[in-house]
């Protein structure tokens, strides 16, 4: 599944102001996290997850200056899904 932050209007991605990291949870679980350098990186980030319940996956990124945001997903399906992280400032 992919997860993308500012989809709709880009985050800012300088040295004063860039998202660190990128989680993907399975409920309260920490399935996979991506740490995420200034500059260098895109954070749209793609997890592979074999899950077999239906917790909800929950998305979490966090702003360096905006904090920790999170986006869920009540639902699994057998296709790629896609969530998005926006922050409202
Ligand atoms: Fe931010």
């Amino acid at each position: 599944m992919s997860v993308e932050v500012g989809k709709l209007l880009a985050h800012p991605n300088e040295n004063g102001h860039f998202l660190e990291w990128i989680e993907l949870y399975s409920g309260d679980t920490l399935l996979a996290r991506v740490n995420l350098e200034p500059r260098w990186t895109v954070p749209n980030v793609k997890f592979v997850v074999a899950l077999d319940h239906g917790h909800a996956l929950v998305a979490k990124e966090r702003c360096n200056l905006h904090g920790v945001w999170e986006s869920q997903l009540w639902e699994l399906f057998p296709t790629p899904v896609r969530i998005s992280l926006r922050e409202y400032n």
